[in-house]
């Protein structure tokens, strides 16, 4: 099977990017949001940032406009009555997502592959709440979706290889670089990358150097493009807490579990660019 029209659940962050990717790859796509509101406030930041590139010439206007007519916005799942995939980007909590699975498996016409972008929820747990479970995998996008050529594909123990070979394939045609891995809490890159940041806060905290040091030390010695107190201010202190706490439930190993530094920095409100102020100050 070739996808041919799209649906995106939440029009945040990741999903703006992943509708517009697949727009400009020309699929149809159908985003859907919790309100309008929240459907206005997204779909407009994904008309800004097409803006943004048309202003500096790095978009033509008709290609432009050929994005946004791609485009369609709903706040009604039932919309997602004619697509082939959905990539759901909502809210990171499971409950949710299974509800939001078993929704879109009434919906959703049999052949359509239903996909999450999840970065710590359970996939087969989405899986198991419908009646496809052979159709569900991750599809894991890395922010800013539209310049991050990385997607993680992450297949259950209940996804058909047919499922893995047309996504994979989709992907490929968003002109994104995929790789293959299981449903397994963090996949490749965050299960990596988190405990690495941990680390660098374990040394921060221990005394052992300065966190100018340590980035320093990172980008300089290992060619990072950003140490790892820069890219957790960036990230956001709350969010690497919590895929911190996710993995430390899921694999009770003692690296995964965040350091006190941490968890005090996230309840004094420190969270890194957002709120002004993290390891560094904005
Ligand atoms: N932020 C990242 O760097 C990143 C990277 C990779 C994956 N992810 C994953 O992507 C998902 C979305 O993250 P985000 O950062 O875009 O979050 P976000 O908060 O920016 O966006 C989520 C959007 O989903 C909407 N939403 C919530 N429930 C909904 C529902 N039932 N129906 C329709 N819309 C609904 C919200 O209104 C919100 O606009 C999460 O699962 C997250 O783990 C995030």
């Amino acid at each position: 099977m070739a996808i041919k029209r799209v649906g995106v659940i939440g029009c945040g962050l990741m999903g703006s990017g992943i509708a517009q990717v697949a727009a400009q790859a020309g699929f149809p796509t159908i985003v859907v949001e919790a309100n309008e509101a929240l459907l206005e406030r997204g779909l407009g930041g994904l008309r800004a940032t097409l803006d943004g590139l048309a202003a500096r010439g790095k978009l033509e206007a008709r290609a432009k406009d050929e994005i946004l007519g791609h485009v369609r916005g709903t706040v009604h799942l039932e919309d997602l009555s004619d697509v082939d995939l959905v990539v759901e980007a909502i809210t990171e909590n499971q409950p949710v997502k299974n509800e939001t699975f078993a929704r879109l498996d009434r919906i959703c016409p049999p052949h359509a592959i239903l996909a999450s972008n999840t970065s710590s929820c359970n996939v087969t747990a989405m899986a198991a709440a419908t009646k496809r479970p052979e159709q569900v995998l991750g599809l894991h996008f890395f922010n800013p979706v539209p310049l991050m050529k990385l997607v993680e594909v992450a297949r259950t123990i209940l996804t058909s290889e047919a499922t893995v070979t047309t996504a994979t394939e989709w992907v490929r045609a968003l002109g994104k670089v995929p790789v293959q891995t299981k449903d397994s809490t963090a996949f490749i890159v965050n299960r990596l990358l988190v405990p690495y940041l941990l680390d660098a806060v374990r040394i921060y905290e221990g005394g052992i150097a300065s966190l100018e040091d340590i980035d320093q030390a990172m980008k300089l010695g290992c060619g990072y493009p950003m140490g790892p107190f820069t890219l957790l201010d960036l990230v956001g202190l709350d969010t690497a807490m919590f895929v911190a706490e996710v993995m430390f439930e899921e694999f009770r190993e003692p690296r995964y579990a965040p350091p006190p530094l941490l968890k005090r920095m996230v309840m004094a409100g420190h969270l890194g660019r957002k709120s002004g102020r993290g390891f560094y100050s904005y």
